[in-house]
């Protein structure tokens, strides 16, 4: 066979095998929580109230999962108890009120432990995020510093403390909340990308490290969130799409970009690697930056 013909070939089982992941998630429609990491177990979301971290709220309610909710806005977690007990009574819902802008302050995660420690947690999702997008030089300080504390402290501490209590389970799991900008370097993203570079290879070196808890890398493209102004054009997902695919990837999988239009996305941007995305990749970011700013 011709080369091209080999990699013809590389590129049609990739696709067949993204086609089939991807009719997995419509046939089997969801990794059953409960029945994959407990009956009765908890699943604690950092960031909660909005964006990615609500979308897995809003499952782990419909699967009757109990949700702690670790937020920085009172009223607003407690808003959204409501909204999840109208989607189902059955489980508890806890709110631990914390600010991880904050973080750095002596026992901050102490005190966090304290109020969870006799939870049954199997499911840590360590979303909370922050996106601070802009020419370098023009962004502000404060931002900057905030960024780079709330993207990469808590979720070191938050599966410090937690890992122990566990790893004494059965089986449990963590998905830690990376991005398509932490596998490429991305223009006026460049600190967020680093921060997200900082929890994928954080999170692969601790799934290679740790056993009998499932660890994933979650590197999801453009999510229709408020951190993207909500943004909904063909290559962003919806929460609900997003949260499905990860949670259907935990276990299988050590790091992914979760449903199949970011895995394309990825894999197409992987074989631009190298200098010719170095030479693309500022263009085109620089005129997505340019219609939205
Ligand atoms: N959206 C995307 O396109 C995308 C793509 C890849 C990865 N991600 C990652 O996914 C995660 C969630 O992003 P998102 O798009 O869902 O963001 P989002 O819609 O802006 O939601 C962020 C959540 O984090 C909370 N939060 C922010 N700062 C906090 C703080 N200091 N203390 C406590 N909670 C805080 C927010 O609380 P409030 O409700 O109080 O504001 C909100 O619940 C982030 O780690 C992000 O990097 C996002």
């Amino acid at each position: 066979m011709e080369i091209i013909e080999w990699i013809g070939m590389i590129v049609v089982i990739y696709f067949g095998y993204l086609l089939v992941m991807e009719c997995k998630v419509i046939v089997s429609g969801i990794s059953n929580v409960q029945q994959i990491y407990g009956k009765g177990c908890w699943a604690l979301v950092t960031g909660g109230t909005d964006g990615i971290g609500k979308g897995f709220c809003q499952e782990f309610a419909k699967q009757g999962v109990n949700v702690c909710i670790v937020a920085r806005n009172k009223q607003k977690a407690e808003n959204l108890v409501k909204e999840l007990k109208k989607i189902n009574d059955k489980p508890q819902y806890k709110i631990v009120v914390a600010d991880f802008q904050k973080c750095l302050q002596e026992n901050f995660f102490q005190n966090i432990y304290s109020e969870i420690k006799d939870l049954d947690i199997g499911l840590l999702i360590n979303n909370v995020g922050v996106l601070t997008v802009g020419e370098f030089h023009k962004t502000s300080d404060i931002d900057q510093q905030n960024q780079i504390i709330i993207n990469c402290i808590p979720v070191v501490f938050m599966t410090k403390y937690l890992l122990p209590m566990m790893k004494k389970r059965q089986r449990s799991g963590v998905i830690n909340l990376s991005s398509l900008t932490g596998r490429f370097a991305y223009p006026y993203y460049q600190v967020y990308s680093a921060t997200k570079a900082f929890n994928d290879y954080f999170t692969r070196s601790l799934q290679i490290e740790v056993e009998n808890v499932d660890i994933l890398s979650f590197r999801p493209g453009f999510v229709q969130t408020a951190m993207v102004k909500n943004q909904t054009d063909p290559l962003t997902v919806s929460t609900q799409q997003c949260v499905k695919a990860a949670l259907l990837q935990l276990g299988n999988k050590d790091a992914t970009a979760g449903h199949v239009k970011h895995q394309i996305q990825t894999f197409l941007l992987s074989l631009a690697e190298g200098k010719f995305m170095d030479t693309i990749s500022p263009i085109f970011v620089k005129y997505l930056y340019k219609q939205k700013h």
